[in-house]
């Protein structure tokens, strides 16, 4: 499956970031606008084969309409194919004798302005005739995830324990575009992603901005594994490291402090645990729970960054508390925050989905609406002067 997202207000946004904003985190976020994103989904290869794979003529009448499209190996680049064309490229993609659907050739399935998420199946069904279709073709364990010239492409299959790119991730790809085009930002020194997961974020900064290094961590050694995957062909000078984010950016801002420092963390507050521990060895091992990671982040930035360097995070309304008080922290040690703007978006992360008693301890903030829980999130911009 292809996941395509286009700022739908850049403009609003690049003009947000120019003005001054209320001294309060929470006046902030209600006067700062909402980021949209337009998305464009596309199944591909296997699946794709799999639906249309002998009716070659409905995929030529699809072409016909605009809907196909044929993606360079690398899915930077790409060609819409008319019916025409398709048919007269059989012999280019035929194997054994019977054309075959090529990995790269995808068809255009759904279009959905302003997406809160990536696979909003609800939303998606009310346009679409046929959802069991989608449903096959949304269970796709490829997943290529595309933002201005950044293609990033997830084996989640290979990858299970590994985070792939949700809503959150290509919002995060939209603040780093802010920052990078507000402040003509063209040469990053010292960079990092800190629970980079697949590195979908690392890569665009990475495509954006000429980066002479760049420090990837996670907890997880197999997302290590997976951002190397994400990286190659970036031809940059890399090192990986294995554990928690904030002790790798202690370590390492020793010797040179960061320039770029981006984290999309874990962001949903849990009870405490019956065991504190007892089954995790950080709080944080899960992708999705806990605050400790942001708050030690923002807390400790004046330490690991560089002057002129910055620290970007996304943090969900649901650690409002947590992420007021390391602000303040943040703050008193003479940074400066901006808020570049806010997204309400379902939660969908399924073990909170199905924890009433996790949810019980974040009722004041949880909104329902629509068949969906909805959080408000915060895009976060921590500078040094
Ligand atoms: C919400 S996912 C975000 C992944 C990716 N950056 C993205 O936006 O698609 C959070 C990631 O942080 C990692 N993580 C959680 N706590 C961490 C910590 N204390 N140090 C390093 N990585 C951590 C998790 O393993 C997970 O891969």
């Amino acid at each position: 499956m292809i996941f395509e997202l286009q700022p739908a207000n850049l403009g609003e946004l690049l003009e947000a970031y120019r003005k001054p904003q209320p001294a309060s985190l929470r006046d902030a976020a209600d006067s700062v606008p909402e980021a949209r994103l337009d998305q464009t989904l596309s199944c591909q290869g296997t699946r794709l084969a799999q639906v249309y794979g002998s009716s070659w003529e409905r995929l030529a009448a699809y072409a016909d309409r605009g809907e196909v499209t044929l993606f360079s190996e690398d899915y930077r680049s790409r060609q819409s194919l008319d019916g025409a064309e398709l048919l007269s490229r059989f012999n280019d993609f035929r194997s054994n004798g019977r054309p075959r659907v090529p990995e790269q050739l995808a068809l255009r399935v759904s279009s959905v302005e302003d997406a809160v998420l990536m696979a909003d199946r609800q939303r998606i069904y009310r346009e679409q005739r046929h959802p069991d279709v989608l449903n096959y073709l949304l269970e796709d364990p490829l997943r290529v995830n595309i933002f201005d010239r950044t293609a990033t492409r997830m084996d989640t299959e290979k990858y299970p324990s590994v985070w792939s790119p949700s809503i959150d991730t290509d919002l995060f790809r939209l603040a780093a575009k802010v920052i990078i085009e507000s402040e003509q930002l063209d040469h990053i020194r010292n960079a990092a992603e800190i629970g980079c997961a697949n590195a979908a974020i690392a890569r665009y900064l990475v495509d954006s901005v000429s980066t002479s290094h760049l420090l990837l961590a996670d907890l997880n050694p197999i997302a290590i594994t997976c951002a190397r995957e994400t990286m190659s062909g970036s031809y940059l000078s890399m090192t990986t490291q294995v554990g928690e984010g904030m002790a790798a950016l202690d370590e390492h801002s020793r010797r040179e402090p960061f320039d770029f420092v981006a984290c999309n963390p874990p962001y949903l507050p849990r009870p405490a645990r019956a065991e504190p521990g007892a089954c995790f060895p950080f709080e944080n091992s899960a992708h999705f729970e806990g605050t400790q990671l942001f708050e030690k982040l923002i807390r400790n930035a004046h330490q690991f960054l560089a002057p002129g360097g910055r620290l970007l995070l996304n943090v969900s309304s649901l650690a409002f508390d947590a992420l007021a008080a390391a602000d303040a922290v943040a703050l008193d040690s003479g940074l400066e925050r901006r808020l570049l703007f806010t997204k309400r978006v379902p939660v969908k992360v399924y073990e909170f989905l199905t924890d009433a008693q996790w949810q019980s301890h974040l009722r004041d903030s949880l909104v329902e609406k629509d068949g969906y829980l909805w959080q408000q999130l915060l895009l976060l911009e921590y500078h040094k002067p």
